[in-house]
This record gives C-alpha cells, sequence and structure tokens, in this order.
C-alpha cells in the first residue's frame, strides 16, 4: 500500500465554529496524534475560496487569516507533525485550477446542492464565475498533494464525489495514474445545525452570530447562546429525532460528538432530565469544558502575528510548495506543454 496524505482545508471567513470543530477540525487533531508511518498530513487556511463572498474589508481579511492560523495552532496542530500552510502562497493551486476546469463539465457543477442553494433567487447578473467553479479549484487543492484521505464534513460529501471524478477523467484522458482519487473521511458527528434555525447548517457565514458558538467564545457567551437556541415545547422528555425535533437533535449530536459517545449514550445519559434548562446547562458545560483550553492557547497565540506568518510561510514554501511545484511539472509535461 502507497503512503496516506490527509489533506484538508478551512476557509478564513471567519471565527472556527462548534461546526467546523466537530466536522473537521478535531478529527485533524486525531489524525495527527494516530501517526501511522509515512502518513503526511496538510492542513491548510483556504484564503483563495474566502473570496468567494462578497467583497471582505481588506484589514479584516488580513486579520482573519491569522486567526485561521491561531486556530489551526490552538487545536493542537503541530507544525512539526503536519504541514500547516496558507493556499495563496502556493500559487500552483490556481494554476491545476485552470488545468482541471478544463476538464470539468457545467452539468456536473450545476447540480452541486451547495451552489444551488447559494445560488438560488440570486439574479444571475449578481452570481459570479468563481462560486460555480470553487468546488474544481477544491479539486485542485487535494490533488495537488497525491491527497488519500479528505477529512471533512458531511456538506463536502458531493465536492469529493467531483473531486473523484476529476482524477478519473483525466487519468483516462492521458491514459495513466496522474492523479489520486482521494477517500472521504468521514466525522462521526453529524452535521451541525444552526442554533436558532436547526433548518440550516452551523457556518461561518449566517448573518446572525448566535446562530454558533465559536472556539473562542467565553463561559458566559457560550451559556447564553444555548439557552436562547431553538428547541421545542416538549420539554419533560429528551430523545434524538432530527425530522421532528431538530433542535433538541442538534444538541445531543453535539455532546456525542464532544464526548465521542454514541447518540444513544447520550439519550441514556439525559434521560432523567425534566425541562429544558437543565438540559441546556448540562450541554453548555460539556461545551465549555471542551473548549476552554483551545480557547486560552487561542488568545495566547493570537498576540504574536509575526509567530502565525511565519508558521503558515514556512510550511508553505520549504514542506508544501515543493510538492505542489512537483505535480504541476509532470501534468503539465503529460498533457504536452
Ligand atoms: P463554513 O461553512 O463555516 O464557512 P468551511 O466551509 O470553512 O466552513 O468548512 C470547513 C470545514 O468544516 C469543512 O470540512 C466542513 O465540512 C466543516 N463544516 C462546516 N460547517 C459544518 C457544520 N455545520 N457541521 C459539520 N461540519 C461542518
Ligand atoms: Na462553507
Amino acid at each position: 500500500p502507497s503512503d496516506a496524505v490527509i489533506f484538508s482545508m478551512i476557509q478564513p471567513t471567519g471565527d472556527f465554529h462548534l461546526g467546523n470543530y466537530l466536522g473537521a477540525n478535531r478529527v485533524w487533531k486525531q489524525l495527527q496524534d494516530h501517526k501511522v508511518p509515512q502518513q503526511t498530513c496538510l492542513f491548510g487556511v483556504a484564503d483563495l475560496h474566502a473570496i468567494t463572498v462578497p467583497k471582505l474589508d481588506v484589514v479584516k481579511f488580513k486579520q482573519l487569516r491569522l486567526q485561521a492560523i491561531a486556530s489551526i495552532l490552538a487545536l493542537g496542530i503541530s507544525p512539526e507533525k503536519c504541514t500547516i500552510f496558507m493556499q495563496s502562497k502556493i500559487p500552483e493551486h490556481s494554476q491545476l485550477n485552470w488545468l482541471l476546469e478544463t476538464i470539468t463539465s457545467m452539468g456536473y457543477l450545476n447540480r452541486m446542492t451547495q451552489w444551488k442553494s447559494k445560488s438560488e433567487g440570486v439574479d444571475e447578473d449578481q452570481v459570479k464565475l468563481g462560486l460555480f467553479a470553487y468546488p474544481v479549484l477544491q479539486a485542485a487543492d487535494i490533488l495537488l498533494y497525491g491527497s488519500t484521505h479528505v477529512p471533512v464534513g458531511e456538506d463536502q460529501t458531493q465536492h469529493l464525489e467531483l473531486t473523484r471524478n476529476i482524477a478519473r477523467r483525466f487519468n483516462k484522458m492521458y491514459k495513466g495514474r496522474y492523479l489520486v482519487e482521494p477517500q472521504t473521511i468521514f466525522t462521526p458527528t453529524k452535521k451541525v445545525l444552526s442554533l436558532n434555525n436547526p433548518t440550516k447548517k452551523m457556518s461561518k457565514s449566517d448573518a446572525d452570530p448566535l446562530s454558533r458558538i465559536y472556539l473562542t467564545d467565553a463561559p458566559e457567551s457560550i451559556q447564553k447562546k444555548i439557552k436562547k437556541c431553538l428547541t421545542d415545547s416538549i420539554s419533560d422528555n429528551f430523545y434524538y429525532d432530527p425530522e421532528n425535533r431538530p433542535g433538541v437533535s442538534n444538541l445531543i449530536n453535539i455532546v456525542s460528538g464532544i464526548q465521542g459517545k454514541s447518540v444513544e449514550e447520550v439519550e441514556k445519559d439525559i434521560a432523567h432530565m425534566k425541562d429544558y434548562n437543565t438540559l441546556k446547562t448540562y450541554v453548555s458545560d460539556i461545551i465549555i469544558e471542551d473548549l476552554t483550553p483551545v480557547r486560552i492557547r487561542y488568545e495566547q497565540l493570537i498576540k504574536d502575528p509575526a509567530y502565525l506568518m511565519d508558521v503558515a510561510t514556512k510550511g508553505s514554501l520549504e514542506k508544501a510548495r515543493p510538492i505542489a511545484q512537483g505535480t504541476i511539472k509532470r501534468l503539465m509535461e503529460t498533457m504536452g506543454f
């Protein structure tokens, strides 16, 4: 068997939230720590993806990129054990994106549910080509490093399928195994939902900050958000039923993710509770206990922007870029350039 290359990225579009954490970042740390021989881990800040949202303030954007690096380090991802990189420092991402766009079908991209939900109802002259095509850039990100395993949240399933489809198509066109088809590593936690609208996923891009808990939230803030979160009127019997009781099911899912317990185990733990106040206090205590060390490390790290930039630059230029350059060179030759 060939060497494992574990690859994942996160967008610097806002502070990391519980959805990112349970859906992805917590698993990055676990993968790093369960190192198998010959395993490479690459974790990146997807800043080129971040500009597919309406224009960000430039100063704020620089700060968000630093915050993303600080968050990755605060989670315990180590620059010694992993390659921590900044996408925009490696021009080969954009280069491979173009090469792959020339073999990706519009129809396939049009069927992506994320695209549908983000573009629905928006005037065609307002929605941008970059938003439509970003899954191709995502495929380029992954394929550039010969990634074998990609730990991401449920919401990325289709995009990983697209990535495999593009790799297969390229390999077929050029008759060889040039691109590796990556496997998705699904995190055990189901999609984390917005706290005040549990029909949507918890997201950085949600306009309402009360919809999410940040890794950097102070305990009082976590308590407040959980207290206010939308549940239902069945307040003496708590069980998991995502269809009919999305609010309470979301809380059970969050606890299950943090504690590494099954949903059934969490249901047993809360079976004796007879009111929402008790349940919500229980849930916020569990979140607070888990996130406090992350927040404390983050507060230290964010004070040292020079160090954070240095980690990102070294990881990008000394570790990630040489691999990326090798891939581009091979592919360009294969394509006849
Ligand atoms: P966001 O949607 O908040 O902008 P990103 O697009 O940067 O987050 O995604 C970073 C990672 O977090 C991805 O692996 C994604 O699957 C995961 N993720 C994002 N939101 C959630 C969620 N609500 N539940 C579970 N995982 C999520
Ligand atoms: Na997103």
